[in-house]
């Protein structure tokens, strides 16, 4: 009775907040039985056009970025639960007015956003954050970037992408945390808990949507949207994994994939959005699929129409369709679907009641408007530059450095050539998913360089050489924004020009790489040759005979060929404060310890080249598997080099048998051997020798990024778990762990020699 009458009094006051409700600590949650009853409550009184409203995030690239009439009118009809690309506070305060004040039920709007490596101040590209082997650092950072959007109205970011990617061909690598799946656990769980925040719906932060579940970085030859085939020791032992993790983290919400799986198109799998993400993991927010994703069922060859499409989807699991406002959107067809018995009340009660339990959680009835003057103070704040930079400079990976070249000695160096296409490009220091409205200032290379020794040293600059044009533009120009136009050049005669440049130079610093829209989305590549005529520029700079130090701007092994410069150091995308860490890096006022989160490979040909592959037939001959070039890859996973070196000793796993289900521990000393501070990653690989299933002939399964003093020793400590030990074996179709020896490695990369062993086994 009790009962009955707390619903009914919750229906008449649902929509908007209630003078009578207690008022929420913004230091707690909302109780999941409050969040039961206000979602009930709402659920009674929709039609179900307003409840397939709900499941629907639109968006319109028409007048971009000011929000379309269509948008608003949809929103202010109770039609559009959701919106994305909204980022202003004023924007987002006036569709919230029309979602609280027009439409019937006053259901608040919830406005997702790519928040991908921040929003007004730019971090480096997630690929970069996971070459700094700093979960924490990571943490914080995704945690400023959550204030910057929750400042401006967005809720929710499609954010982190978690997916593995194996082959370098693939433009959205950028995007996630490389090929391995202990690393991209860490860092998938690190941005969750950045962006969320203790529990949903905390001050100051949105909810993270990990994206594309699942399997998407797989696609075949690496390119975008291609079919993907795993097998499920790939899938849960592989590309699964950092989707648990980020589910484990408290995930609020799953981005569903474009691509098929195995034959079933990721947003209408069951087996995945349902048996796997609710039955075995436990996930409780809601899937939305990309965009588009539930309208191309029809596409992929699983549905004959929209109803279908949106039937498929919804019972495989999913709960919102992303669709852009110019469609239709398949979710309309939903009242449809189920006048004609197609879906049960229940079924869409379910989506609608999960979208509905975040908007409630993140105090959207209660707060539903942002304050138009906290933007400014919050994009103010000095830390998020200060961070920003520490993240560009912690991500940097120093590939190579001959005779100490760097850091350059601002002493000795009376003049320096800055040569490079992308050597004055500040757009392309932020990568890709980086908005125009919202572009902030980003120094270059060049003009960081001029700041810091311009008044010291002679300073001359050569573009060298231009960027092609991508053979096809890229589709995100609209939210973007165009390169800007350049005149001409006459890359032959500035080739030359840059060449004597770098002749009449004490040093040069040059800057190659793939524009920022080369990468990503859309932006897969067949070859992995420098873009252009780079590499010519490259072979002229150093045939100079100076010392030359490439400064690469990608996000992929680029294929250099034999080319030796003196010195390489990967700079990935480094973002707003990337000119000043840079030039930190160039003068030694910061010392790389970035290591590589992927394997470097020499060529194209060699993807897909991992470092963590089962033994094959006959392992002695695993490098010469072409007879006309080496298997081995430029740069092993985990590599990264130092100012200062750094020696390993004294390995020891405490003891030489564990049980089945015991934890093992082992501790290592690692010195700082070398003439300055600095940073390691002290990596641990395993390898399983014997069992039910055949395992990867190293795996990540440990790792701590420390700083030591010159001469400093520091004694480290590591636990692998019986979870680190477990795995899924296609055997037996379970996960186990079996009774076996284990090789176990400890040091800088995945080639580390430092070796013991330990075995386990029921005593
Ligand atoms: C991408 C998603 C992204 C969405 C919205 C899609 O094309 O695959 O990663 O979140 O667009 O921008």
């Amino acid at each position: 009775m009790r009962r009955v009458f707390l619903i009914l009094s919750m229906t008449l006051l649902a929509g908007v907040a209630s003078a009578r409700e207690k008022p929420r600590s913004a230091s707690s949650p909302i109780s999941d039985e409050a969040v039961r009853l206000r979602a009930t409550a709402l659920l009674q009184q929709m039609s179900p056009e307003e409840k397939s409203g709900q499941l629907s995030i639109h968006f319109d690239f028409a007048g971009f970025p000011q929000i379309s009439a269509k948008v608003r009118e949809r929103v202010e009809q109770g039609l559009a639960g959701s919106v994305l690309f909204v980022s202003d506070a004023s924007s987002a305060n006036q569709l919230q007015k029309g979602a609280v004040e027009h439409s019937r039920l006053k259901i608040p709007v919830l406005l997702g956003f790519d928040v991908v490596h921040g929003l007004h101040t730019i971090f480096p590209v997630p690929l970069a954050m996971s070459a700094s082997w700093d979960p924490n650092m990571v943490e914080k950072a995704q945690g400023m970037a959550a204030a910057e959007a929750r400042a401006v109205g967005i809720h929710w970011t499609f954010a982190p992408m978690v997916d593995i990617a194996r082959d370098p061909r693939w433009g959205r690598m950028v995007e996630g945390a490389g090929e391995d799946p202990y690393l991209g656990s860490a860092m998938a769980a690190a941005q969750v808990r950045g962006f969320q925040g203790p529990f949903i719906g905390s001050p100051g932060h949105v909810i993270a949507g990990p994206k594309h579940f699942a399997g998407y970085g797989a696609a075949l030859g690496g390119r975008d949207y291609d079919e993907v085939d795993l097998s499920e020791n790939q899938l849960w032992n592989v590309y699964l994994p950092p989707f648990k993790a980020a589910v484990d983290a408290g995930a609020g919400n799953i981005m569903s994939a474009y691509m098929g799986l195995n034959g079933v198109p990721a947003s209408a799998n069951r087996w995945l959005l349902t048996q796997v993400l609710r039955e075995a993991w436990g996930f409780q927010g809601f899937v939305v699929t990309d965009s588009g994703a539930a309208e191309s069922l029809i596409t992929h060859g699983v549905a004959n129409d929209a109803q279908e499409a949106a039937v498929r989807a919804l019972q495989a699991g999913v709960d919102m369709e992303m669709v852009t406002i110019t469609k239709p959107g398949v979710f309309q067809s939903l009242p449809a679907a189920l006048a004609a018995g197609r879906i049960s009340q229940v079924e869409l009660d379910q989506a609608v009641r999960r979208v509905l339990e975040m908007k409630i959680r993140m105090g959207l009835f209660e707060n539903p408007y942002v304050d138009e003057a906290k933007a400014a103070v919050v994009f103010a704040d000095s830390a998020h530059l200060e961070m920003a930079r520490i993240a560009a400079e912690r991500s940097a990976v120093l590939l190579r450095n001959e005779n100490r070249v760097l850091p350059l000695d601002i002493h000795h160096i009376k003049s320096l050539a800055v040569i490079g296409p992308l050597a004055d490009s500040p757009r392309d220091m932020l990568g890709p998913w980086v908005f125009k409205q919202n572009r902030p200032n980003a120094i270059s290379i060049l003009e960081a360089i001029r700041a810091r020794v311009g008044k010291t040293m002679r300073l001359d600059y050569s573009e060298g050489v231009r960027m092609p044009a991508r053979l096809y533009p890229s589709p995100f120009q609209a939210i973007e924004g165009p390169h800007p136009p350049k005149p001409p050049l006459d890359e032959a005669e500035e080739i030359k020009r840059a060449a004597a440049l770098a002749g009449n130079a004490d040093a040069t610093v040059l800057v190659l790489g793939e524009a920022q829209d080369m990468i990503g989305e859309q932006a897969s590549r067949s070859s992995l040759e420098l873009p252009g005529r780079q590499q010519e520029l490259l072979e002229a700079v150093v045939a100079s005979g100076k010392p030359v130090v490439v400064l690469l701007m990608s996000a992929r092994p680029l294929d250099l060929h034999d080319t030796q410069p003196a010195a390489i150091l990967d700079i990935w995308y480094p973002g707003s404060e990337g000119g000043n860490a840079v030039c930190n890096l160039l003068f030694g006022e910061a010392t790389p310890g970035g290591k590589l989160p992927f394997t470097w490979l020499r060529s194209a040909a060699q993807a897909p080249t991992f470092y963590s592959h089962l033994t094959s037939h006959d392992p002695a001959h695993a490098n010469n598997r072409y007879w006309n070039e080496s298997g081995e890859p430029r740069y092993p996973f985990g590599y990264g080099l130092s100012y200062t070196q750094f020696g390993y000793a004294n390995l020891h796993v405490e003891r030489p048998v564990y049980a089945p289900g015991e934890s093992v521990t082992l501790t290592v000393d690692v010195r700082n051997i070398g003439q300055s501070a600095g940073d390691d990653v002290a990596q641990v690989y395993i390898h399983q020798r014997h069992g039910t299933s055949a395992r990867p002939v190293r795996e990540l399964k440990g790792f701590q990024r420390v700083t030591l003093e010159p001469g400093e020793t520091r004694s480290l400590r590591f636990t692998l778990t019986p979870d680190d030990l477990r795995y899924w074996s296609a055997a037996t179709r379970s996960w186990l762990q079996d009774e076996t020896q284990f090789d176990v490695w400890v040091g800088d990369s995945s080639a580390a020699p430092l070796s013991g062993t330990f075995e386990i086994r029921r005593r």
